[in-house]
């Protein structure tokens, strides 16, 4: 990267402009420079006219490269907010995205509805997303989140988010497997919420986005020929981990809402409900049992 200031220092205003002039997104050039130099939006805005050093301007320099490359900006920045936690992300886990958010705060309304403990399993828990954000934001008394995952490479990414957690980090567990496979047999029929994002797009779906499937690991996207057939599974096996009266939220493709539905009917759980995206669209389903 070239440029610099009228005595040979390159700011931190100069290296964003040229960063944003690379990128052509002023915002991405902005969260590089924060991510390089380690400054936070109020150490950011007190810095512009200062100095930066070579070695910030090297690690812009090969986030700019990567990005240029075609490689999503979360996994360049390494790190990305999620509801009240910020997580580590790369590429052995998906980028949590925002739906994610909303079936997360669901998981954490149900749960807070308990007055003294409250146990919630977090199956196929990737980057910890919304584990992590359960533990954080559910009372330290009482909580039990479980995190599960059939990668080990996610189970470290998560496990790495979880030590960053400070005290809510004692209330979760974490555990390799699939699905329910996972758990100690003496949580079965003792759960008050399962929540997960599970993979959902169907083999073969020409819809999915070529930076998703480049980038992101398909193990979190991909799940048989209609993408149904992960959820199915924790529909059927759901039942014998909740408690009598607890619940199970799950994420889902937005064409498949009906299918849901009707899963949950067929399995016997009360309260079905189909509830939308923030795009008003079907996305996340809401059964007790
Ligand atoms: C769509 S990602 C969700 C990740 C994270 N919960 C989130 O919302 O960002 C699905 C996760 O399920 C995991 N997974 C896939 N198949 C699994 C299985 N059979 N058992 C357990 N986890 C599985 C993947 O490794 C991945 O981390």
């Amino acid at each position: 990267m070239s440029g610099g200031s009228a005595d040979g220092h390159l700011t931190w205003r100069q290296l964003w402009a040229e960063t944003a002039d690379h990128l052509g997104d002023a915002n991405e050039a902005r969260w590089m420079c924060q991510e390089a130099g380690g400054l936070d939006s109020i150490e950011w805005a007190t810095s512009l006219d200062d100095a930066v050093t070579e070695r910030v301007v090297a690690r812009v320099d090969a986030m700019t490269a990567r990005r240029r490359a075609g490689e999503p900006l979360q996994y360049v920045l390494g790190s990305w907010a999620f509801r009240t936690v910020e997580l580590m992300v790369d590429r052995r886990v998906l980028i949590p995205r925002p739906e994610t958010e909303l079936l997360a705060g669901y998981a954490i309304d149900e749960a807070r509805r308990l007055a003294s403990r409250r146990v919630v399993v977090d199956l196929g828990t990737g980057s910890g997303a919304i584990a992590l954000s359960c533990a954080a934001e559910l009372s330290i008394e009482g909580t039990t989140v479980w995190g599960t995952d059939a990668s080990h490479d996610a189970l470290e990414v998560a496990r790495a988010n979880a030590a960053g957690l400070g005290r809510a980090a004692a209330n979760i567990r974490l555990a390799a497997g699939p699905w329910f496979e996972a758990l100690p047999e003496d949580l079965r029929g003792d759960v008050d919420v399962v929540v997960s994002n599970p993979p959902y797009i169907a083999h073969g779906d020409d819809e999915v986005a070529a930076d998703v499937l480049a980038w992101e690991p398909h193990d979190a996207l991909f799940s048989g020929d209609d993408g149904l057939a992960d959820i199915r599974h924790i529909v059927e096996h759901a039942r014998h981990w909740l408690r009598p009266g607890g619940v199970l939220l799950l994420e889902f493709g937005h064409r498949q809402g009906e299918s849901v539905r009707q899963l949950l009917h067929n399995h016997g759980y009360r309260d079905v409900e189909i509830r939308p995206d923030l795009a008003g669209r079907d996305r996340i389903a809401h059964a007790r049992r």
